[in-house]
């Protein structure tokens, strides 16, 4: 049956670049989008800039530009590193726009008619020069536990505690370096404490995406079963949804001075998409996707891609937000681990904080990358390594020894030999390759996002296409007499084979499987409609090369220009 499915990749945030570890999850969701296509299902898949709160808005003043001149800027940057990683949404919106400003209002005045928002004074630090309240981050001062100067105003770096900006020791504003003062407030909170919101969320983060497919994976859900107190008493919070001005964000409704929380209109920045999607396309409803009812009625499905930083908000306060308001709760959430570097997290000073960019500006191939990531992905939640020794290794004896040469080694013949034309297959070695074939398997891995399994699979497949062309030897048929016949199976065979690996590639590689439809001149591979065989007499392209080794140097080089792009950072 066709599924019909609303996939999101989580909304980057509009005041830096897109690095290595963003691309992981970004990856991760193509390649899903790209299978579930291939199998013919209908998949909706949207992204946005996450564009509203105090660090933007610091930002912008720092550059002496305009926030909303700031958003646009990095939007462009965003798109094109996203683009050129081969990471295609179906739209690239923006959470300050009209859309997002409606959903967000409709949101909160059904959850406000449904009795879940709270008005409450709080005390919290202002800034008396710049005349702000400041967000925890943005208070600095001496750790209360162990004395280490300079230390955020949430957790200390030096040794790991947690505790209130109220109890630092000398607190100082980042903005303008002022004592701050305590300040009281009225605040509207979210009443996540309500039983119904409870109850609710115990059902919903228990629940299944689809029949037999958990809506979270075994790790989220047990910190799930932690938060909600299945085992003692629910730890949920009321959650504070307003900022005082300045703020850049949107101003909420009967409310003059008070704005939403980024938190609370970003992931509704999801459906903003969407609906700016659907509205540019014509033919889709996206009340068939986003209403509680129709979407029940019409069987379809509402997937977050995520990192795992960020599940406390797409697994509580998302959920509940949208249940109780009406709209359809999401279906699954897809959470990605995150990125070390050579076994350590990133980090600027060692040059392994890498940029997207950076990465292209080198001439390396972004399809190396989506390779090495999704040959690490296991679809739980563990960090994944990016081990640059291995990461060459890989995808030199993966993608250009075993896969890329089985083309090499036989479109030369049958381009010079045979006029372009391919000949008759060898039947017996066709069949035992389909016998090995383990497509359940593969289609399982993609499904369960399990890649590194399908990319296992599909790499035992083109250890037996290899040992194949080295049993028949074609380029010793080629010398002998009498042998064009064999030599012509011989490679008309081994590129069928070359065809079918292409096809499992596909949705990890999307442009070089392309460049292998050009150069064979078939129509675009998917997962319906299996073992043709190229008719005899069909003419393939000339062969270009497809992929080249990665040497040394550039990872060398790459490391050498992220450490030296390393720019004093603004006080944010
Ligand atoms: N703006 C929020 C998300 C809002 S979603 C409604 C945000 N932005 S982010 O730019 O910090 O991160 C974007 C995505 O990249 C998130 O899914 C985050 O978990 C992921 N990652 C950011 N750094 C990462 C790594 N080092 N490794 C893996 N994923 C990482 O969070
Ligand atoms: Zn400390």
């Amino acid at each position: 049956m066709s599924r019909k499915i609303l996939v999101t990749n989580a909304l980057p945030y509009a005041n830096g670049d897109i690095h290595l570890g963003h691309l992981v999850g970004y990856a991760q969701a193509d390649i899903w989008v790209r299978f579930q296509r291939m199998c013919g299902h209908t998949v909706h898949y949207v992204c946005a800039d996450d564009t509203h709160g105090t660090p933007i808005m610091l930002r912008a003043e720092a550059e002496g530009i305009r926030p909303e001149d700031l958003i646009n800027r990095v939007h462009g940057e965003h798109l094109r590193d996203f683009t050129d990683f081969g990471v295609v949404f179906d739209n690239y919106h923006s959470t300050h726009s009209p859309e997002n400003r409606a959903y967000a209002e409709d949101i909160y005045t059904r959850l406000k008619a449904a009795d879940l928002i709270d008005a409450r004074a709080i005390e919290q630090f202002y800034d008396p020069v710049r005349e702000m309240f400041l967000p925890d981050r943005f208070i600095r001062g001496e750790c209360p536990k162990c004395g280490a100067q300079d230390q955020y105003g949430d957790n200390c770096e030096a040794c790991g505690a947690a505790y209130a900006p109220t109890e630092l020791k000398n607190p100082r504003s980042a903005v303008s370096g002022a004592a701050p003062v305590l300040r009281a407030s009225e605040h509207y909170f979210f009443r996540l404490s309500d039983a119904r919101t409870a109850a609710f969320l115990r059902e919903w983060t228990t629940g299944e995406a689809r029949p037999g497919v958990r809506r979270l994976q075994p790790e989220a859900a047990n910190k799930m079963r932690e938060w909600l107190g299945f085992d003692g008493d629910n730890q949920l919070t009321d959650w504070d949804i307003s900022r005082d001005a300045p703020y850049f964000g949107f101003e909420i409704p009967d409310a003059p001075g008070k704005y939403f929380y980024v938190w609370l209109d970003a992931p509704i920045g999801y459906l903003a998409s969407f609906r700016n999607f659907a509205e540019k396309r014509g033919d889709i409803c996206v009340e068939d996707y986003i209403d509680a009812q129709k979407a029940a009625a019409c069987g379809t499905e509402m997937v977050h891609f995520i990192g795992k930083d960020i599940l406390y908000f797409h697994a509580l306060f998302w959920p509940a937000m949208l249940e109780f308001a009406g709209y359809r709760a999401p279906s699954q959430l897809c959470v990605n681990g995150f990125l070390t570097v050579n076994g350590a997290k990133m980090s600027k000073g060692r040059g392994t904080f890498i940029t997207a960019r950076s990465w292209l500006d080198q001439g390396l191939d972004p399809e190396a990358l989506r390779y090495y990531f999704a040959s690490k992905s296991n679809g739980s939640m563990e960090d994944l390594d990016l081990n640059l020794d291995d990461m060459i290794a890989r995808v030199n004896a993966d993608l250009v020894g075993k896969y890329v040469n089985l083309a090499s080694r036989c479109a030369g013949f049958i381009n010079k030999r045979f006029d372009g034309r391919l000949g008759v297959i060898d039947e017996a070695a066709a069949q035992a390759f389909v016998d090995a074939w383990n497509e359940h398997t593969l289609v399982e891995a993609f499904e369960a996002r399990d890649y590194g399994r399908a990319l296992r699979e599909t790499m035992r497949l083109a250890d037996l296409a290899n040992q194949y062309i080295n049993d028949k030897k074609p380029w010793e048929l080629a010398k002998q007499e009498g042998q064009e016949d064999a030599l012509h199976t011989v490679c008309s065979t081994a590129l069928t084979l070359f065809r079918d690996l292409t096809r499992a590639l596909k949705p990890v590689l999307p442009s070089l499987a392309g460049e292998v439809e050009r150069f064979l001149d078939i129509p675009p591979l998917d997962w319906r409609g299996l073992w043709q065989p190229l008719p005899v007499g069909h003419r393939i392209n000339p062969y270009n090369h497809l992929m080249t080794r990665i040497e040394r140097s550039r990872i060398d080089a790459l490391i050498e220009a992220n450490r030296a792009s390393l720019a004093p950072s603004p006080p944010v």
